[in-house]
């Protein structure tokens, strides 16, 4: 296993809609190593979900923690269940030092596969969806930064100092 390098905003295939996978590529060792490496990236930096464009493979698959540990999805397709949107800063491995507030469906269904090709489908709700929102939108090479709220970017370090007294202090 390896942590793989990740892309920052302004590289190419970060904004590449990625290619399905599909149940004969999933088989093959490359795909395989590539999950293995992405859990183990995303834990090594500490984040909640990556998704393959970010570590520069064009390539349908994100892993993430939506409250059951880390998970990988292949060819992941979400609708969303509601018109409600939940608001809350979002933050990015590949746009390093930034939040900005977003608004995504409160609840939506996910219909994807697991590693090993096993098809699952799953309702989640609150931040499990932010969260799913965020990565998938990764593979059709949609940044959040694309969905803030006007003048809500800013660095982390001043979200953390005033964010609070600003919007509520919501992550
Ligand atoms: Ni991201």
């Amino acid at each position: 296993m390896a942590i793989l390098k990740i892309a920052r905003m302004g590289h190419p295939v970060l904004r590449t809609t990625a290619a399905p996978v599909g149940r004969e590529r999933l088989a093959t060792p490359e795909v395989q190593r590539l999950v293995d490496d992405m859990l183990e990236t995303v834990r090594d930096y500490d984040g909640v979900g990556l998704a393959a464009p970010q570590v520069h493979a064009s390539l349908r698959i994100v892993v993430l923690d939506v409250g059951a540990g880390m998970e990988a999805w292949i060819d992941p397709v979400i609708e969303p269940l509601t018109e409600e949107l939940a608001y809350t800063f979002e933050g990015c491995l590949s746009v390093p030092g930034l939040r900005g507030l977003v608004g995504r469906p409160r609840a939506i269904r996910v219909r994807a596969s697991t590693r090993e090709g096993q098809p699952f489908e799953r309702r989640l709700e609150g931040f499990s969806a932010i969260v799913a929102g965020h990565e998938c939108d990764h593979l059709d090479g949609v940044l959040y930064v694309d969905k803030i709220v006007p003048r809500t970017l800013m660095f982390t370090e001043e979200y953390r100092r005033y964010a609070g007294e600003l919007f509520g202090g919501e992550e």
